[in-house]
């Protein structure tokens, strides 16, 4: 039996399911089921304890990219495969909102924005695309489709991983003894690395401060990447000409915390590259295809590397 987790998007994906699975019986969370009969389950945000419900597990969808809230969960054990969203129509939105953030600050929509407030009819030097330099941290499915896409609009791009990565459009460097002298290169940077032990606090207040002062960060990501604390000090301290953030450590985001109202921040909530329901599905239901004909899949999950 299939049995899916989707809180808020039961009946949608009930029937996408149900369509693309014609020989499966799809039961959806909270409905009552034989345990022992789930084998497969596809689930986002799943609450704690929920996989320890199910004896005779196989295999646990993600519905995301992102697979923080999966790899360490006692309740999954090693036997299980974890599966992950691979882009699913993911790539496009993030290449989407990185971009409205570099042009945000290469045709410098907030010193305009300043100058509007100031009713100042002031032109301001033109800075072209090739002169940007933009360093994407990540070049998996979604950092690398947003690098190539960025090196075809003209921009200067170099992208960051952990293992070596080669790509016709973008110049590739890895490991963490690069990241020191790449932050000084960079005018904006973009991250959408997962969150794992060795991502965590990696942009800490020593990192961030060797961007150089009038850069601009956007972090798509997770939210566990920066010190938010040692940013906040930054942003005060005018290092930044602004971030433009969709994920936070929190989430959401407390009510008092000093990014809300700040004015070089830009904010929203988690929303740089929404599952798409009918991608993600097709994508899932291709996989346990694969599966059940012993075909390699997409998306398998290295658990040891956490991501
Ligand atoms: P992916 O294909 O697994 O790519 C992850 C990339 O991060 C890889 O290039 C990997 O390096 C790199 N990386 C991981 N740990 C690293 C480290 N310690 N140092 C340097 N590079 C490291 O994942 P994806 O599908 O592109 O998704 C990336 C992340 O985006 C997700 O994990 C999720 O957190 C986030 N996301 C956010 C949203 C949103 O709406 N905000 C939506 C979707 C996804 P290697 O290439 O060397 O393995
Ligand atoms: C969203 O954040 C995802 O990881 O898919």
């Amino acid at each position: 039996m299939f049995y899916l987790y989707l809180p808020g998007q039961q009946d949608l994906y009930t029937r996408l399911f149900k369509e693309a699975l014609p020989d499966w019986h799809i039961a959806v969370w909270p409905e009552e089921v034989n345990t022992e009969a789930v084998t497969h389950i596809a689930a986002w945000k799943p609450v704690e304890g929920f996989f320890s419900h199910f004896p005779n597990l196989q295999v646990v969808f993600a519905l995301g990219a992102g697979v923080d809230r999966f790899v360490h969960r006692p309740d999954l054990p090693e036997h299980v495969t974890l599966i992950r969203l691979t882009d699913a129509g993911m790539a496009q939105q993030m290449t989407e909102y990185c971009l409205y953030g570099l042009l945000h600050y290469q045709r410098q929509m907030d010193r305009y924005q300043q100058l509007q407030h100031q009713q100042t009819w002031q032109p301001l030097e033109t800075r072209l695309a090739k002169h940007t330099r933009v360093t994407i941290l990540g070049l998996g499915k979604l950092g690398m489709s947003v690098a190539e896409n960025l090196a075809r609009l003209g921009y200067q791009v170099t992208g960051w991983s952990r293992n070596p990565r080669q790509s016709d459009l973008v110049r590739c460097v890895h490991g963490c003894e690069t990241l020191d002298t790449l932050l000084p290169e960079t005018d904006v940077l973009f991250s959408v690395l997962p969150a794992t032990t060795e991502t965590r606090y990696l942009l800490d207040a020593t990192r961030l401060a060797l961007l150089p002062k009038d850069s601009a960060i956007i972090n798509a990501g997770r939210g566990s990447l920066i010190d938010q604390q040692a940013l906040l000090a930054l942003l005060n301290h005018d290092h930044f000409r602004f971030v433009l953030l969709d994920v936070f450590e929190q989430e959401p985001l407390d009510k008092t915390h000093p990014f809300w109202s700040h004015p070089k921040v830009l904010m929203t909530p988690h929303v740089a590259a929404d599952t798409i329901p009918e991608e993600a599905v097709e994508q899932v239901a291709a996989n346990v295809r694969a599966l059940s004909n012993g075909l390699p899949v997409t998306g398998k999950v290295d658990r040891s590397q956490g991501y």
